[in-house]
């Protein structure tokens, strides 16, 4: 009896482990009145910059394969967290995904508009640390580029946009509740960037993460409400019609006191630039 017991027990703490960290899966949900939550649906061609990853092997077909967002900085270039491409996610190591893809121009994941553009490189922030969260940033290199006009231009060191009272907005097919709904077509969400004193009080540090003010963005509503959630990871803040953070973290969704953490993009342009 012992050993199937004890085997039992150690499978019962592997999957307690993995829904821990599966950053698909909200372990707390958030309150009913916070429903990219409090926000509502998007046309893609107003945003032809906010981009799906897919993997259909690994994620289903139902939803194009999506699990995490991106950001079109250039035409073959596309930003997302370096989470999003961790073993945590995808349930297996990168090199065993095989059709990762960038889905395009398509608003709707049940539809097949747009385009699909396989990744042909992955690069990692090599100082991405998963225990603060701190550096959550990959670019992926497409093998074919996106139409002109689809990519957005980055807020450098000392844009104005950073500054705390920013109006910002939020995109992503992710979780629209807190509980697990998740979006079939883009979604966004008015949220200002807050100071970094919120986010350092919310976040001292903790199994979710600490907050960074060098790397990081405090962006939210005070009070809660509007908020990016599980799946929108990797996808974009934008303000001033500039990209400023990428979504990262958070404690729940929405939740008063619990404001989103965004990946500063000044903050990671030095090691980006690096990259070999
Ligand atoms: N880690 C999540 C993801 O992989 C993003 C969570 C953002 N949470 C938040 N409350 N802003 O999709």
């Amino acid at each position: 009896m012992r050993r199937p017991f004890a085997r039992v027990w150690t499978g019962a703490l592997a999957l307690m482990a993995a829904a821990a960290a599966l950053p698909l899966v909200s372990p707390i949900p958030a309150s009913a009145d916070s429903v990219v939550i409090g926000g509502g649906p998007v046309r893609a061609s107003d945003s032809p910059w906010a981009v799906a990853l897919s993997s259909r092997d690994r994620f289903g077909g139902t939803r194009s394969g999506q699990f995490c967002g991106g950001v079109v900085i250039g035409r073959t270039t596309v930003l997302t967290a370096a989470h999003c491409m961790g073993r945590d996610v995808l349930g297996v190591p990168l090199s065993d995904v095989e059709d990762l893809k960038v889905i395009a121009g398509r608003g709707d994941l049940r539809a097949a508009d747009g385009a699909e553009i396989p990744v042909r490189r992955v690069w990692i922030n090599p100082e991405y640390d998963s225990y603060t969260n701190s550096g959550d940033v990959a670019v992926l290199t497409l093998a074919e580029p996106l139409p002109k006009g689809s990519a957005i231009p980055v807020a450098g060191q000392g844009d104005p946009a950073y500054e705390a009272g920013t109006a910002a907005a939020v995109y992503g097919w992710g979780d629209t509740t807190g509980s697990g709904t998740y979006a079939r077509t883009l979604h966004s969400a008015r949220v200002q960037v807050l100071a970094d004193a919120v986010c350092e009080k919310a976040y001292p540090g903790s199994v979710d993460g600490t907050y960074t003010a060098a790397t990081m963005v405090c962006a939210g509503e005070l009070d809660g409400r509007r908020d990016a959630c599980q799946g929108d990871s990797g996808g974009p803040l934008v303000a001033h019609g500039r990209l400023i953070g990428l979504v990262s973290w958070g404690s729940g969704c929405g939740r008063a006191g619990s404001p989103g953490v965004y990946t500063r993009l000044s903050g990671v342009a030095g090691v980006m630039r690096g990259r070999g």
